[in-house]
């Protein structure tokens, strides 16, 4: 008997498209002699085709695991992954707690920090307490400036100057009510793909060599400009330091499956810094996150294989537990 698989994407999120296309690459990659597809596409006004689930145990019994390639808010969060739990499915990928501490950049660096992964120098600022100048003063320029729940660096500036400081906050408050501002770090960026539940490997890390100041939403989807080093140049001991902190976040936040976790490596210095982790990483055939397991020795359709098993064998320990007496 084959696995049905339903495969969720599109959404509720800025991410919409990438979503599908994502989506596109994992239903064309699926074995078709283990899998059958079940396609449940989410619009972008969160409507689901053909019919939602239901949030019930055994109310879906078309579907034997899901396989969410939301990116963002709304599948990447928590949201939906609090709906398979309640519908008893299993799901590919981080569970609740996970996701919404991942989709957090505040959270996710409080717990990262806690595990004594090193993070950048950050604050939190409410949307009603925006002041420039005690930013300013607490931090050197350049200054990152985030709305602390989103992706894709919508919303995201870095700010120069005391003028660029303040049309930051401004632009970051219309995303979210938590602002994180954080020094911003001259220097490389890198990303390696974690893949596993409790005993997680990491792949060969690659360099994001944006064509822009920094990786922002034109460089990520509309310019195209951006290169990519797989792998990344640098030192076996710096490699061997990317993958181990890359599994240590992933452990830290509770991810589960997969993850993407993204470095900044600072030039003066050549210190490390945890950035963050996508619970949810594109998924494309140029994606990175696949990318850099194809690399590390494990193709596409394998990975999925691995993927839905990991989905499967959460279950069945969740399964194995007790939640009355
Ligand atoms: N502290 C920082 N120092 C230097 N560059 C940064 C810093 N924070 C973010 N960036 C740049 O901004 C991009 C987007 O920030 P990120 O935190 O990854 O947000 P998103 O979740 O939207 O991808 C990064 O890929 C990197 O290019
Ligand atoms: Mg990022």
């Amino acid at each position: 008997m084959k696995l049905r698989v339903a495969v969720l994407y599109g959404g509720r999120s800025g991410e919409h498209e990438v979503s599908i296309r994502s989506a596109e690459s994992v239903i064309a990659a699926l074995k078709p002699e283990k899998y059958e597809v079940v396609r449940v596409m989410i619009g972008k006004d969160g409507k689901w085709l053909p019919t939602p689930f239901l949030p019930e145990p055994g109310a879906n019994p078309g579907i034997d695991v899901v396989f969410p390639v939301l990116h963002g808010t709304f599948g990447e969060d928590g949201t939906v992954q609090g709906l398979l739990e309640l519908a008893d499915l299993p799901y590919v990928g981080a569970n609740v707690l996970a996701s919404a501490v991942s989709m957090d950049k505040d959270v996710m660096k409080r717990v990262c920090r806690d595990q004594g992964i090193p993070i950048v120098d950050y604050f939190v600022l409410h949307r009603d307490e925006i002041d420039p100048e005690a930013v300013a003063a607490r931090l050197p320029f350049p200054i990152f400036v985030k709305p602390a729940n989103l992706g894709s660096s919508v919303g995201i500036s870095k700010a120069h100057n005391m003028d660029e400081l303040e049309a930051a906050l401004r632009t970051a408050a219309q995303f979210d009510t938590k602002i994180v501002v954080e020094r911003g770090i001259e220097g490389r960026e890198f990303e390696c793909s974690v893949l596993g539940n409790e005993d997680p490997a990491a792949s060969i890390p690659c360099e994001i060599l944006p064509s822009r100041e920094f990786y922002d939403y034109e460089d990520k989807y509309e310019l195209n400009l951006a290169k990519i080093e797989l792998p990344a140049k640098l030192s076996p001991e710096d490699t061997a330091e990317m993958r181990r902190l890359a599994v240590a976040c992933f452990t830290a936040v509770g991810c589960e499956g997969m993850g993407r976790v993204d470095f900044l490596r600072e030039t003066s210095t050549g210190k490390l810094f945890v950035n963050e982790i996508n619970t949810i990483p594109g998924f494309t055939s140029i994606s990175m996150y696949p990318k850099m397991w194809e690399y590390t020795g494990i193709p596409y359709g394998d990975l999925l294989d691995r993927l839905i098993e990991l989905a499967l064998e959460r279950h069945a320990a969740k399964k194995a537990t007790r939640f009355t007496r």
